[in-house]
């Protein structure tokens, strides 16, 4: 505060602090290989409210449906829906979101996750990237480019954000919620030119980040602490992912694990014997320990049974936890 400058205390520019977007333009361009100015910047309270602000962009050009990723992230798709978006689902296979099935719904906006497809941990191939532009440029579509956890991976080569190849088609969304903390809202997003005008108009007066938090971020990025704490947590999680990978491994033969080579997760499918609603509920009865299906994350009845598990915010004894995980696993009444 005592370095603040007078800015700080006024409403400033609708898509967020100038120091904020020149750091983070330089930091994603680095980073994440994205092709981001400060002036392409909207700092955003996270990536539900870059969501939220784009469904109305969306609205406002006269769009009244997109599509979703089958399985997605469930918490976004009641955001768009609010909006008065429709959504339809398009499944994801071994190379991320079926493009012919994009095609093939007449639609013009997508939201995905290329890096590390949530839930299932996909990465999206190189082909299978250059058909979703190709997509996007025939139809003079939009991708949104849901980002969230890209810093973390650990056992595979970096690949680029989406948003570097078509910065004119992909609006990239990226957020401080992995990487820093949820509870900080920060978010950003990257709005090509065409889309900007409409932006502006959703976004309003002001930005709804506290100008204070945006100070704190920018200085963190510019002192290089951003850098070093991604180093940090990047070696952490590697090494529970690793322990949680063979707890799993050992408790079930020829385990079907998902998405382990990045993130903050990974996806087990359930063998045939294994029922989900049972696993889920016997662990919560019988172990006291609360689990995550993958049922949830489907929009329509084709869903399988699994279970996403998560290695980032763990308990106190993480540990003892993927020790009784183990143990469920090894014990649950056969569904
Ligand atoms: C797929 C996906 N996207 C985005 C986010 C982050 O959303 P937000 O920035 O609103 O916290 C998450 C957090 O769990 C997520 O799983």
């Amino acid at each position: 505060l005592a370095s603040a400058g007078d800015h700080l205390f006024g409403y400033g520019d609708p898509a967020g602090l100038a120091e904020l977007r020149v750091e983070l333009a330089s930091y994603l361009n680095r980073a994440r290989h994205t092709a981001a100015t400060a002036d392409s910047i909207v700092v955003t309270a996270g990536t539900a409210r870059s969501l939220t602000h784009l469904a109305g962009v969306l609205r406002a050009s006269g769009v009244e449906a997109m599509a979703v990723e089958e399985p997605g992230f469930p918490f976004h798709h009641p955001i768009l829906r609010r909006a008065g978006l429709q959504l339809v689902p398009v499944p994801v296979d071994g190379e991320g979101v079926d493009v012919d099935a994009l095609a093939a719904t007449g639609l013009t906006a997508v939201v995905v996750t290329p890096a590390h497809q949530y839930p299932l941990g996909t990465v999206m191939s190189p082909q299978r990237r250059s058909e979703l532009v190709a997509w996007a440029r025939s139809r003079q579509g939009w991708v949104f480019e849901d980002d969230y956890d890209s810093e973390f991976r650990y056992d595979r080569q970096p690949l680029g954000a989406l948003h570097g190849i078509a910065p004119d088609r992909v609006v990239y969304l990226g957020t401080a919620s992995k990487t820093l903390g949820a509870g900080l809202r920060v978010g950003w997003m990257v709005v090509p030119p065409q889309l900007r005008g409409l932006m502006s108009d959703q976004l309003g007066r002001d930005n709804e980040v506290s100008h204070l938090t945006q100070a704190v971020l920018a200085r963190f990025i510019a002192d290089g602490h951003l850098d070093r704490h991604v180093r940090r947590a990047r070696a952490a999680y590697r090494s529970r992912r690793d322990q949680l990978l063979g707890a799993v491994q050992s408790a079930i033969d020829s385990a079907d694990i998902r998405g382990v080579a990045a993130g903050l997760h990974l996806t087990l499918v359930l063998p045939d014997r294994l029922d989900e609603h049972t696993i889920v509920r016997y662990a919560s009865k019988a172990h006291g320990l609360a689990l995550w299906g993958l049922r949830l994350h489907y929009v329509t009845d084709r869903a399988v049974d699994g279970l996403v598990l998560g290695y980032c915010r763990t308990p106190v004894d993480f540990g003892d936890s993927v020790a009784r995980l183990s143990t469920i696993l090894r014990h649950a009444p056969t569904g």
